[in-house]
């Protein structure tokens, strides 16, 4: 039997971070085609006649064809060149929500990795939502492997995108690989470690794993003419300008080892299989609320990351996702919730990829085990075994969105009451009161306007009740205490309320209100609502 030591070596827990359109879903699925997980590509990608992918799971995701919801993939690789003596890697790819609206949830996963691959579009470069993305990668001070995907299309050059990730988010870019062929015109790669060249061959309709041929730069250069000059070329230049890869600038977030692909012909994606394993970090420790490191070979420990209720018409039950910290997780075994001191069975442990489930039996440091059945688990709670742990909060970040929310009948108080309790406890949204509102119309807070109609949309699926959204005319929030609370509460344009965890927030219609208020009463607390990574 293989040591928690050894079982952590050999682990990568990492998530992908893109903006919509990327080729998020088409490269899982080539990742899961060279893992051997399935046979063909081509079964989950493509939104035209989309089978739907793996990881949706409400019908308004497959009405817009998006992915709310979060969960993770685990399978093992064995890198070219391990011996079939050697146990293969195992890999955890966590699944970011990928729509282009914004909710806490992506935060959330990416408080569960280990490293993020960044995946762009050659044709299109940096967009929005990977900035944001990458930005808590940054933060969090996740290590960060970039993708441009796409290459099998027209697209700007390699040098042009590695200058806009350095110039827009400061970001080193160390390809790995370079491009042999320009976008649109994807030959192959060259490995810029050993100089060698990996030329790919395409199967039919990219269903397959490319077959590669590996040569030297003599035989590329005879093969590939003007475009292996060009690409040795230009990566001579990146060598000059000290744009090789550095593992330790690489796991400071300083720099980020670059890889080309096309996740739908299947090229590179083995390159990006192999930098996972050799660069990115295995599970390491983390620090608890006294500051004490919980290393993952000490007693069990986990933190959950994700609640989520209503996965699908037929499991319509409650599952806490929970990333192993440290130890090893049998399942059955009976923990402790750190938040409650209360007993926690483990009897319903699971793997879970959208619809599919697996019964998980053991899970090592840097899984992800989906808890069945979990009501009294929320995003952020530690359970362990002895000794004792708890992980600090997961950062919540500032609301922007703000509306008020009623049931359309009052015969359904009950139900709506429940149904709020429940979204509220999940993290779906923040829920805010006051006396003046009353409890039948709560305030709704998000980070993404789309969190309103995830509310909406689960209320009357999982507990029938119609509700309707009114947006209220707030666009900030500020952290207040119960002596300020009057005289805001006399302003004009702002709104205090108590938040489910018993913060106090006064909301205000604008910047400029708050900054008047500010000014005219210094006397008042009004804190910043900001991350607390
Ligand atoms: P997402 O999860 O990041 O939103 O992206 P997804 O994988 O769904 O890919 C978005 C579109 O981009 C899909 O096309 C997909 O086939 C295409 N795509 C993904 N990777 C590549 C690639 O490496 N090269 C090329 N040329 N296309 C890629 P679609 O038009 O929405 O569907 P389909 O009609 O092509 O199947």
């Amino acid at each position: 039997m293989s040591s928690v030591a050894d079982e952590v070596k050999r682990r990568r827990t990492f998530a992908i971070i893109s903006h919509p359109d990327a080729g998020k879903s088409t490269m899982t699925e080539a990742l899961a085609l060279h893992a051997r997980m399935i046979s063909e590509a081509g079964a989950i990608h493509g939104k035209a006649g989309r089978k739907s992918t793996v990881s949706d799971w409400m019908e308004m995701e497959k009405a817009r064809g998006i992915s709310v919801s979060s969960t993770a993939l685990q399978f093992n690789y064995t890198p070219a060149g391990w011996s079939d003596d050697d146990e293969p890697a195992v890999i955890n790819l966590v699944d970011t929500p990928g729509h282009a609206d914004f909710s806490e949830d992506t935060y959330r996963v990416l408080t569960a990795v280990d490293a993020a691959v960044m995946l762009i579009d050659a044709a299109k470069g940096l967009e929005p939502q990977t900035l944001k993305l990458f930005q808590v990668c940054r933060h969090r001070g996740i290590p960060v492997i970039t993708v441009i995907n796409k290459w099998d299309r027209p697209g700007q050059t390699p040098l042009e995108l590695i200058d806009e990730i350095s110039e827009r988010i400061g970001l080193t870019p160390t390809p790995l690989y370079f491009p042999v062929g320009i976008a649109g015109d994807f030959r192959g790669l060259l490995d810029r470690r050993t100089g060698r060249y990996i030329h790919f061959t395409r199967t039919a309709g990219g269903a397959k794993i490319a077959p590669e041929e590996i040569m030297d730069a003599e035989a590329a250069a005879a093969r590939e003419g003007d475009e292996w000059v060009a690409a040795s070329e230009e990566s001579a230049l990146l060598t000059e300008m000290g744009q090789d890869h550095d593992q330790e600038l690489f796991l400071a977030g300083e720099t980020s080892p670059m890889i080309f692909s096309s996740a739908m012909l299947n090229f590179g994606v083995r390159q990006l299989l192999e930098t996972l394993v050799e660069l990115a970090p295995a599970p390491a420790g983390r620090t608890d609320l006294d500051g004490t490191v919980r290393e993952p070979t000490d007693p069990f420990s986990a933190v959950v990351f994700k609640v989520q209720a209503g996965m699908d018409a037929s499991h319509r039950d409650r599952l806490a996702y929970m990333r192993i910290v440290s130890g090893e997780f049998e399942r059955g075994m009976v923990v402790t919730h750190a938040q409650t001191g209360k007993p926690f069975a483990t009897k319903y442990a699971q793997a879970v990829f959208g619809r599919d489930r697996s019964t998980v039996d053991t899970a090592y440091p840097g899984d992800v085990v989906g808890l069945v059945n979990a009501t009294a688990l929320a995003p952020g709670d530690t359970l362990f075994n002895d000794p004792r742990v708890q992980f600090p909060p997961i950062p919540s970040f500032a609301p922007e969105h703000f509306s008020s929310l009623r049931a359309t009948t009052a015969d359904k108080y009950k139900q709506f009451r429940k149904g709020m309790d429940q979204l509220d406890s999940e993290g779906v949204v923040q829920v805010l009161r006051n006396d003046l509102r009353g409890d039948a119309s709560p305030v709704l807070a998000a980070v993404g306007p789309m969190q309103f109609e995830v509310v909406t949309a689960r209320l009357k699926s999982e507990f029938n009740v119609d509700t309707v959204i009114d947006p209220l005319g707030y666009t900030l929030a500020r952290r207040t205490d119960a002596e300020s609370a009057d005289e805001l509460n006399r302003q004009r344009g702002v709104e205090v309320f108590t938040r489910t965890d018993g913060a106090l927030l006064a909301l205000f219609s604008d910047k400029w209100r708050l900054q008047y208020i500010e000014k005219e009463h210094p006397d008042l607390t009004l804190e910043p609502l900001v991350a607390t990574a």
